[in-house]
């Protein structure tokens, strides 16, 4: 696979509507314009990641003293499948360690295989289980949680 190329730079308010737009698209309980608009106010980390100056993907992280938490990673329908959520976890890790951070948690909706699979194979291990965390179209679905030692 050719290596990505990635530009990231702080996620802005002017990004919101695009942000929104594909988080409605790609996930089963999307975030809100006021769940962006919070996370962006609470001083999160936030990043837009482009691509020769297309966004394809945007993540979220915040820092608690040494824990870093992924609260989102979203890549564009289009682009998946490439190592853009690759490098860019790559890079939230990166940036967790530089800042300190000792481990980073995320949780993940058991029937997003793609997303564990990501997580799996750059180190993340399965920590615990929140029962019923995710609502499912049938039944409430468990989040896996999962750490990553920095
Ligand atoms: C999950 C997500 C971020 C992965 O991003 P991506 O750019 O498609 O993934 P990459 O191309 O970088 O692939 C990284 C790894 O993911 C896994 N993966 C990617 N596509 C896969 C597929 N179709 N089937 C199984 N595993 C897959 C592989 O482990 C892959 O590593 P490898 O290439 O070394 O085998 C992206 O699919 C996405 O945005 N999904 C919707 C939102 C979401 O679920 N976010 C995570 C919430 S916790």
């Amino acid at each position: 696979m050719t290596e990505v190329r990635l530009e990231c730079r702080p996620m802005l308010a002017s990004d919101l509507e695009w942000v929104v737009a594909v988080e409605a698209s790609r996930h089963a309980s999307p975030w809100s314009r006021g769940n962006f608009d919070d996370a962006l106010a609470a001083g999160y980390a936030c990043w837009t990641f482009l691509e020769r100056g297309v966004p394809v993907a945007y993540a979220i992280v915040m820092s608690v003293l040494d824990e870093a938490h992924l609260l989102n990673l979203t890549v564009t329908a289009p682009q998946q499948g490439r190592g853009i959520g690759a490098a860019v976890l790559s890079f939230l890790l990166d940036q967790s360690r530089q800042h300190g951070a000792a481990q980073c948690f995320l949780e993940v909706r058991e029937s997003n295989l793609v997303a564990l699979a990501l997580y799996r194979s750059r180190g993340f291990q399965a920590i615990g289980r929140r029962k019923g965390y995710y609502p499912g179209r049938q039944a409430r679905e468990d989040a896996i949680v999962m750490r990553y030692r920095l």
